[in-house]
């Protein structure tokens, strides 16, 4: 069989299942059976075996598995990072606020890009900035064993500070020293676990919620933040889409300073940045 028959034909069995986008969804799992890259699914063929996977994955796929979990690597600007259950997959709503960062360190003298990473999860955006900057400093904490596990692996041949443990207790030892931290922190309101996509629920829990309001997490970010940064340091978090002002006036009352909210690609609130807090502003936490 042609494999780009197979592949219409995936696709029209994931449309009926509810798949968001069925043909790149088709295309790429017949790859993943194939081991080519997408753009080869013209000229291959498709043996009975490789058919029989491809129909296993379509089944999963239906019953709400992330695509991403079965073909076992998620993209992040430009990184490919394996993922599986217990990591979260990386969200191509967080690579604009890694843009910023990269502009942001890009900026400063090589010397002052001392950066950590709160919640680091499969390392998509440590590894971006790794990758991207070069002459950069970074420092990377996770809570989560099994999620520690993929940002070991993510991370491998990178020369990354990789931690295992609560942000809240992490780098002591770089107090006040720090020129970035960064974070995507659990922000999903405990109520709103019955309203989320399937999908989306197979992300780790402790990935997602954060309390009642959903930020739980955040109040720990700002504090974790002001004694990290050094006092012209700079702090960027993403947040909900319907969070922003809540998360502005929350850094504000901390003693940020020069506190803005950003949007995503899709043009939605989902990154606020901030300036360290002054000696004397250290307020409110
Ligand atoms: C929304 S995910 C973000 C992962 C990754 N940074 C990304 O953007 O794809 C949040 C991550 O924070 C971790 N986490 C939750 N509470 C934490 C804490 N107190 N200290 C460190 N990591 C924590 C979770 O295990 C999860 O991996």
């Amino acid at each position: 069989m042609r494999a780009q028959d197979l592949a219409h034909e995936v696709a029209e069995r994931l449309t009926h299942s509810g798949s968001p986008s069925p043909g790149p969804e088709a295309r790429t799992l017949v790859s993943h059976v194939l081991g080519i890259e997408p753009a080869q699914l013209l000229i291959a063929s498709v043996s009975p075996r490789q058919r029989a996977v491809v129909d296993a994955l379509v089944e999963q796929r239906a019953e709400g598995v992330p695509l991403q979990h079965l073909t076992g690597v998620a993209w992040f600007r430009y990184e490919t990072l394996a993922v599986g259950p217990g990591v979260f997959i990386p969200r191509p709503e967080t690579e604009e606020m890694v843009g910023w960062a990269l502009r942001e360190l890009a900026a400063r003298p090589i010397d002052r890009r001392r950066v950590v990473e709160l919640c680091a999860g499969s390392g998509a955006i440590t590894a971006s900035i790794a990758r991207e900057l070069g002459h950069v400093e970074l420092h990377a904490v996770e809570l989560s064993p099994e999620a520690h596990r993929y940002l070991v692996h993510n991370l491998e041949g990178l020369d990354v500070d990789v931690v295992l443990g609560d942000m809240a207790d992490a780098f002591r030892e770089l107090d006040g020293t720090v020129d970035l931290v960064i974070v995507n922190p659990p922000y999903i309101p405990e109520a709103h676990r019955l309203l989320l996509p399937s999908d989306v629920l197979q992300d780790p829990a402790e990935a997602l919620f954060s309390g009642a309001d959903g930020l739980d997490a955040m109040h720990v970010v700002a504090e974790v933040a002001t004694r990290l940064l050094r006092p012209d340091g700079l702090l960027a978090t993403e947040h909900d889409d319907s969070h922003a002002p809540a998360v502005v006036a929350l850094f504000e009352a901390a003693g940020f300073r020069d506190v803005a909210s950003h949007d995503d690609l899709t043009g939605r609130p989902r990154y606020v940045t901030a300036s360290a807090p002054s000696e004397d502003g250290r307020i409110g936490l």
